[in-house]
């Protein structure tokens, strides 16, 4: 097949690795030079109905949609309209993600668990609610934040804080949601809107700092799988996965792509702490690189409505993704600086998230720079050689998590 993936991050570099992988021929906008060494790169404008006149002229057989923007502005409807098959929800599908108020009375709606909540169009409406509650509060941004829209206030003032910062935007909405404890883990479902295959649980880490301290980023490492037992899947499974696509095609929205959703495993069960209308960045690269079967083979299918679930096969093995974020990260990245990539082995890849330049001149364009990856038997031994990779990696100034997997116990293995 001729496959387009949409979008130049790492997520987006990890989509074209599996289907370069699988043998189809992969072109990528606006990509990457990481991804460009495995896909053909096509400069476009990036408008929705560009990207799909795009695919249009390139006759690709499939396209498959990284960013939640590019599904936001309706990149799946236009190709629609030309009867190109595209991997990824509608507009009003992606809602779901792009308005946390919407997603929220969706599930209360539909009875799906997650954290009670209010939402509030008025500064001052939202204080005064801040004002009566006991910290932590969660104070979220309605809108697309690339993942750094939440807020977890540890005091009044912090809450209020992060309010202003929302209702600087005109229109703004901000949700703010009781604090929830447990495990947090992403559970990502590939859908026609129907039927659906899970992929294996993973386990992001979402703050800069190690001991799940600072401020929120994109992600910082992920592990796959997280360990569930097969009663928390069902439950999953039950209560939030079945009931959510259910109620989308109830409301006239059926949902087709990447349903992401971002549980807490509290006392009292799983509960949504968000959904997501994508593959998770970085949940994918660690996720992909452990399916067995063909991710452009699938997208297709869930496209056109056919998804088989049981052709959707991982191996049985663990992977582990470290996050190499700029000086700066997430408040003002430092741009320019120049990196030397070691080699990988088997089994490991240097994701580009946030690069420029040519191989030789290769720079930081971003806050998150690289994601890279190791595949193993064991999450210690994949911690392992990711991290010795990651020492490989010559990128001055790299701030990364030593931590990751440590909140399950995992250890490095010695490499
Ligand atoms: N890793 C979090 C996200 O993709 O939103």
């Amino acid at each position: 097949m001729r496959v387009l993936v949409i979008g130049g991050g790492g997520r987006e570099h990890a989509i074209v690795h599996a289907c370069a992988r699988a043998g189809h021929e992969v072109l990528c906008t606006p990509g990457n030079p990481g991804i460009a060494q495995i896909a053909r790169i096509i400069p476009s404008a990036q408008d929705a109905a560009s990207l799909a006149r795009l695919a249009q002229q390139e006759s690709a057989d499939v396209v498959i949609v990284g960013p939640e923007a590019y599904l936001a502005a309706g990149v799946v409807d236009e190709c629609a309209v030309l009867g190109i098959p595209a991997f990824g929800p509608t507009r009003a599908a992606s809602r779901l993600e792009g308005d946390k108020a919407w997603s929220k009375a969706f599930m209360h709606r539909h009875g799906i668990p997650t954290a009670a909540h209010h939402t509030f169009s008025r500064m001052d409406d939202a204080r005064t609610h801040v004002q009566r509650l006991t910290p932590p509060i969660v104070v979220k941004d309605a809108g697309l934040k690339a993942g750094k829209g939440v807020t977890i206030a540890h005091t009044t003032q912090d809450a209020e804080a992060a309010l202003l910062d929302i209702f600087t935007q005109d229109g703004a909405q901000a949700v703010i949601e009781d604090f929830m404890t447990g495990h947090e883990v992403t559970v990502l479902a590939l859908t026609d809107g129907e039927r659906y295959a899970l992929t294996p649980p993973s386990q992001d880490h979402k703050t800069i700092n190690e001991g799940d301290t600072g401020p929120m980023t994109g992600g910082m490492g992920v592990i796959c799988p997280f360990p569930l037992s097969d009663e928390q899947l069902s439950t999953i499974r039950q209560t939030i996965i079945e009931p959510t696509l259910r109620g989308m095609r109830a409301d006239g929205h059926p949902f087709q792509g990447v349903l992401y959703a971002g549980l807490m495993l509290t006392p009292n069960g799983p509960k949504v702490v968000e959904f997501n209308a994508r593959f998770g960045d970085p949940e994918a690269e660690a996720v992909l690189p452990l399916l067995d079967s063909d991710l452009a083979q699938h997208a297709l299918d869930a496209a056109r409505g056919t998804l088989n679930p049981t052709d959707v096969q991982f191996r049985t093995a663990a992977s582990a993704t470290i996050i190499l974020a700029a000086p700066g990260y997430p408040a003002e990245p430092q741009k320019g600086i120049p990196l030397s990539l070691p080699e990988p082995g088997p089994d490991e890849v240097i994701y580009h998230a946030g690069t420029t330049g040519s191989h030789a001149g290769l720079v930081s364009s971003g806050g998150r720079v690289l994601a890279i990856t190791a595949v193993a038997s064991t999450l210690n031994a994949a911690l392992g050689r990711a991290y010795a990779l990651a020492e490989r990696t010559d990128f001055p100034g790299a701030q990364l998590r030593r931590d990751i997997g440590a909140r399950i116990g995992a250890v490095p293995d010695p490499v």
